[in-house]
């Protein structure tokens, strides 16, 4: 039963996380933590601490003595790791495997927020079993992160998700939150035809992650949106349900931009083993869609 647990929440300040929290503190007793982001509205039981420092860490596990930890925090910018490996290693790397045996010592449930960017992009439509390659800083930390959690052979779950879109709740910002920003601006937005995803509405995910928090499936679950779709597609959907002029969008090439961290072009994940273990349906770019936006609207929240 989820209401009995005590839940911790790394990352409670970042866009992923905060909608966990959101959803978590209704149904469970629940901590949150922030680092440099103080959340937007303090409500429940917020704890300011930097993940790296180890002492600090342990002070809180000791205090809030949670059943379950949902691990969202992590350096999250591709270009950002690109950049700086160190802190690569030291927040996404380092901290997870700190958490990952602490959760085997004390026999807590540990559940790891990981991504579709262990993955090379050169197929698609990936499977649990299928063989990681990630091709930037990023994708690797995220890997050895999962490694140092699987290896702990305890009571763990790596969930790898996929771009996640949504209005952000306590912080951090996301994809879809860029692009609604620009149509709304009646700026032109450019968006790859050529990168393909399996999206996820961040509501579904969070609704997602805690179904596996409270039951006692152990390994590594894709989970993601139900169909791959490129980015300017997306877009397209997302002008329709939300009522925005689609001819703000404009197509390119991911190869067009230079970037910092390379960019796989079809890390799209296969939902095929959540569908046979989880409850919660995963939502195709087009359910979720329309939920984002009805909810939006009976919420009175102006788009
Ligand atoms: N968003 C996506 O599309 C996506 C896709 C695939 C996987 N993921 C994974 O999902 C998770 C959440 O992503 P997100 O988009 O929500 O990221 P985000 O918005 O950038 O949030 C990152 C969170 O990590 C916290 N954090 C960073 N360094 C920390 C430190 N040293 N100590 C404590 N907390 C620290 C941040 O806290 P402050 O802001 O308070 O400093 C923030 O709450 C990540 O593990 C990411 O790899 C996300």
């Amino acid at each position: 039963m989820i209401n009995s647990l005590k839940m911790l929440i790394t990352g409670a300040s970042g866009f992923v996380g905060g909608h966990i929290y959101h959803q978590a503190r209704q149904q469970s007793k629940t901590c949150a933590i922030y680092h440099q982001n103080p959340p937007k509205e303090m409500s429940g039981e917020w704890r300011q601490v930097d993940l790296t420092d180890s002492s600090k860490m342990q002070h809180v596990l000791d205090d809030v003595a949670p059943d379950v930890i949902i691990h969202a925090a992590a350096v999250s910018n591709l270009d950002v790791c690109e950049e700086s490996p160190d802190l690569a290693n030291a927040v996404n790397v380092v901290t997870t495997a700190r958490l990952a045996a602490y959760a085997r010592e004390k026999a807590k449930r540990l559940i790891f927020i990981s991504s579709d960017m262990v993955f090379d992009g050169s197929r698609g439509m990936y499977k649990e079993t299928d063989e990681t390659y990630p091709i930037s800083v990023y994708g690797r930390s995220k890997l050895m992160a999962e490694r140092a959690v699987i290896s702990e052979k305890s009571n763990w779950v790596v969930v790898r998700t996929a771009l996640v879109y949504g209005k952000p709740q306590t912080g951090g910002s996301s994809f879809s939150e860029w692009l609604e920003r620009k149509l709304r601006r009646n700026e032109q937005a450019h968006l790859y035809y050529d990168q393909f995803r399996t999206p996820v509405w961040v509501d579904n995910l969070a609704e997602a992650i805690l179904e596996l928090a409270a039951g006692d499936f152990t390994g590594v679950i894709h989970l993601a949106g139900a169909n791959r779709i490129d980015r300017f597609s997306f877009a397209k959907q997302y002008c329709l349900f939300g009522g925005f002029d689609d001819e703000l969008l404009v197509a390119k090439s991911v190869h067009q931009d230079a970037h910092i961290a390379p960019r796989p072009v079809d890390v799209s994940l296969s939902v095929d083993k959540a569908r046979s273990i989880l409850k919660t349906r995963l939502l195709s770019t087009e359910e979720g869609l329309r939920r984002l936006f009805s909810s939006a609207s009976r919420s009175n929240n102006p788009r």
